[in-house]
């Protein structure tokens, strides 16, 4: 069974439905698909187990595409939705407590308790990075952010998100992130 391509079909799923019942923004496209490879990468780079960590990024955010509650806890919540979803499709339950735990404690490198955590923590980080066009809308139209504002928003907005990696990742990932800052920000 191939449970990876079960969880993407799912949450293409919710992603639609998200997209038919409350606004246009593409979960999928936008942010999930690059937490999906970012992690997938990095579960190779650091050893981890694969399917864990790629169901752990497909799932990480699930009670935001749901619209389930508050974004505060939607780690929380997101525990809640991803084991009644392996649940449904009998995910072995060994397995499942360690996605779940991928999805409780995504918020923060800080947070995470082992190697498969850690990776999907800093793939969604490093997915905000791959996809920056994303972030200025979130500037723009969720935060209201003002032109004059914009440029110290999105420097301490990513200055912010580099703190977060977790200490290996911060090592591999600092010439990319300072090439990303060179070229965003002159001084
Ligand atoms: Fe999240
Ligand atoms: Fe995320």
């Amino acid at each position: 069974m191939n449970y990876v391509e079960i969880i993407k079909e799912e949450m293409l799923n919710l992603t639609r439905k998200y997209m038919e019942e409350v606004d246009s923004y593409n979960f999928w496209e936008q942010h999930i698909k690059y937490v999906l490879k970012e992690a997938s990468d990095l579960a190779i780079k650091y050893d981890a187990d694969k399917e864990i960590v790629e169901l752990g990024a497909l799932l990480h955010d699930i009670a935001l595409v749901s619209n389930y509650g508050t974004r505060k806890e939607h780690h929380t919540n997101g525990a809640i939705l991803a084991r009644e979803l392996l649940t449904k499709h009998n995910y072995p339950s060994d397995k499942l407590e360690r996605v779940v735990g991928c999805v409780m404690n995504h918020r923060s490198s800080k947070n995470a308790t082992n190697n498969e955590e850690l990776c999907v923590a800093d793939a969604d980080i490093i997915a905000h990075f791959d996809n920056l066009p994303m972030i200025f809308n979130y500037a723009f139209n969720r935060y209201n952010i003002t032109c004059n504002d914009i440029h110290g928003w999105m420097k301490k907005y990513l200055a912010e998100d580099f703190n977060d990696l977790s200490d290996r990742e911060k090592v591999s990932f600092k010439d990319r992130y300072e090439n990303i800052m060179n070229v965003l920000f002159v001084d």
